[in-house]
């Protein structure tokens, strides 16, 4: 199947995974609509994205902004979930659950508006591909609230797989990726996750155009729905130490 002149959007395409997807779409014919909630990084994404592609303004957190979107994107014919505001993290028995349920909605509930509200663009028999976390098909410590907010996600995908046919309907997992997000979180914790990447049977964290080629392939294959396929390096594999009781 080739993307020659196939429309995609990417929620989350101005930077890391999303931009990467964006760029390597791009490269097989795509045209692609790049979203973010931040004007100046979306003009600097799409100055080093090929002119095929187009940006929006949008976030995914406003039901009105996304229905406007909607609206003015005409008919699309693949959707690439890839935004997340970030956070999550760390030991649950500490865990702000407020501060979870604003990095939930900032995520897991974001999706389902996005994917409510972009449904109606979207050609019968395309596609949607989630990116959500192999974290949470995982058991590491301090990483619950993570898989509440991706795990929630990566339950529908069989559901709306099969609701939502002959649309195609998939996610995928990455585990320790080297992007942006990460700078936003504390030293620590990040640490924590990038020790646990090389303790993984290839030993490093993922790039971002290493989850970009696992979407592209979901996106191709007319015959892959209701997959969830991790592009962690093995780290869900190894086992997680025993926290001291
Ligand atoms: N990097 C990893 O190790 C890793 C691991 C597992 C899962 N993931 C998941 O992979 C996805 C991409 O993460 P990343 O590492 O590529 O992060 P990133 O580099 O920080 O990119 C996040 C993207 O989401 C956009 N965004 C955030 N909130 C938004 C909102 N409310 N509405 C619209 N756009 C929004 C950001 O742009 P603006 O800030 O301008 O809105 C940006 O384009 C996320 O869902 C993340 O949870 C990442």
């Amino acid at each position: 199947m080739s993307l020659a002149e196939e429309r995609v959007a990417i929620l989350g395409g101005t930077s890391g995974i999303g931009l990467a997807t964006a760029r390597l779409l791009a490269l097989a014919g795509a045209r692609v609509i790049v979203a973010g909630r931040d004007a100046a990084k979306l003009e600097r994404a799409l100055a080093e994205l090929p002119e095929q592609c187009e940006g929006a303004c949008v976030d995914a957190t406003d039901r009105a902004a996304l229905d406007r979107l909607a609206a003015a994107l005409g008919r699309i014919d693949h959707l690439v979930l890839a935004l997340a505001a970030g956070g999550g993290a760390g030991s649950f028995r500490d865990l702000d659950l407020g501060a979870l349920r604003r990095v939930v909605e900032g995520k897991a509930w974001a999706f389902l508006e996005a994917l409510q509200a972009l449904l109606p663009t979207l050609r019968g028999d395309g596609s949607v591909t989630l990116v959500t976390a192999a974290t949470a098909r995982a058991a590491f410590p301090g990483t619950a609230g993570i898989a509440f907010n991706n795990g929630a996600l990566n339950a529908i995908v069989p559901p709306l797989a099969v609701e939502l046919a002959p649309l195609r309907v998939n996610a995928v997992c990455p585990g320790v990726i080297e992007t942006p997000i990460f700078a936003r979180w504390p030293e620590a914790e990040r640490e924590r996750f990038f020790a646990r990447a090389r303790a993984a049977p290839l030993g490093r964290p993922g790039r971002p155009e290493e989850v970009a080629r696992a979407i592209l392939f979901l996106i191709e294959d007319p015959y892959v729905t209701g997959a969830t396929l991790e592009v962690d390096g093995g780290m869900r594999l190894t086992g997680a130490p025993r926290p001291a009781r």
